[in-house]
């Protein structure tokens, strides 16, 4: 028997390091079961913090991801002072080209380029862009980077850190979890974390699956891009050192976990459509990864059908940006029991038969 610590972490990506770093932070004993680090969706994607460039439609999801946009500054400072390492925190702003025109979407802050000035704004794009928004606080971090700071930090702070350990089941009496089943034996602890993303089905019945995204990097001889294009089926996203990630595919295909001619074809065909330039640089690689979608696209954070059990997973293609929120709001849960309101909006019960978002879903797809 492993008794190990006050919460135990299952799933030691982006949510459960973030979390685990500020459960320690506020006193707590962390121990994180971590299947495998490099298989989490930080590592799969480009690191855009887009709340509005993403077209969130006002509500308390893009309530959540602007407050967490704004904690980026702070939170990534911390972690850097805590570590020494950068994460590549940028905040670039996102040039959202369009070919069509576009209704105005936002009246705060972005603003709409027309044709001219959008091609004096930035080279190079294609001809047939029309126009574009502006979108000047949305931002980026490398989240490579942000992957070995998350991780640097939990150590530095004396997170327990099991790596290759896949947890197989709860054992539950009362709607308590007694134990974890692992492949290393049993674990204990006073409150667990799920935040498995998308291989969350393995252990409890919420409803997150696997998204497959595609992505590729060139490196540009220089930095020839300073801000992210986030176009129609694509986004561009310099790096200060000369690379650009370019994704995604979004592909319903499960856990196929490869990248593919026809899903390469597509984003390479759109992607150089837009901005012209990336078909003469060296292509760096590709990779891909599984975003944990949820039927209406939003997070499942708080409490879980067992009273020791608390949720955060489904982050879908906003989970980079989500990190410091999540952590801060379900360490608040966890350390003070008390629930922030904005919680409720986030419930797992939400997909539950009788739950209007669950007859919402029912009409929309009828
Ligand atoms: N955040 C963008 C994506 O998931 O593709």
């Amino acid at each position: 028997m492993n008794s190990s610590s006050d919460v135990l972490v299952i799933g030691g990506g982006a949510m459960g390091l973030a979390t685990a770093i500020e459960l320690t932070r506020q006193g707590a004993q962390v121990t994180i079961l971590s299947r495998n680090f490099q298989e989490a969706a930080l590592h799969a994607a480009a690191g855009m913090l887009a709340p509005q460039a993403e077209g969130l439609e006002p509500g308390p999801m893009l309530d959540l991801c602007l407050q967490s946009r704004d904690l980026y500054p702070e939170w990534t400072s911390q972690l850097t002072d805590l570590t020494g390492l950068e994460t590549g925190y940028w905040p670039c702003g996102i040039l959202a080209p369009t070919y069509a025109d576009a209704p105005p979407r936002f009246t705060g802050d972005a603003e709409w380029c027309d044709r001219t000035t959008i091609h004096q704004y930035q080279s190079n794009l294609s001809p047939d862009i029309i126009g574009g928004w502006w979108f000047p606080q949305d931002a980026q971090v490398n989240n490579q980077r942000l992957a070995q700071v998350l991780l640097q930090a939990a150590q530095q702070l004396g997170v327990t850190l099991e790596e290759g350990v896949n947890v197989t089941g709860f054992e539950t009496k009362n709607h308590q979890i007694q134990q974890v089943q692992t492949t290393i034996g049993p674990w204990q602890a006073q409150t667990y974390l799920l935040a498995t993303g998308s291989w969350s089905q393995e252990l409890l019945p919420i409803p997150v699956t696997p998204r497959k995204g595609q992505l590729f990097a060139v490196q540009a001889p220089r930095q020839t891009l300073n801000k992210v294009l986030f176009g129609p089926g694509t986004y561009i996203v310099p790096r200060h050192n000369g690379r650009i990630v370019v994704g995604a595919t979004s592909e319903e295909v499960g856990f196929a976990a490869y990248n593919t001619p026809g899903g390469l074809q597509s984003l390479l065909a759109t992607a150089l459509r837009l901005y012209p330039p990336l078909a003469d640089y060296p292509l760096e690689k590709c990779w891909w990864g599984f975003r944990p979608a949820t039927p209406d696209e939003w997070p499942i954070l708080g409490h879980s059908p067992y009273d020791n059990l608390i949720l955060a997973t489904g982050h879908y293609r906003n989970g980079i940006l989500l990190t410091p929120i999540t952590a801060h709001l379900i360490t608040d849960l966890i350390m003070t029991g008390q629930a922030d309101p904005c919680l409720a909006n986030f419930s797992w019960q939400r997909f539950t038969p009788s739950s209007p978002a669950t007859e919402r879903l029912a009409l929309a797809h009828s």
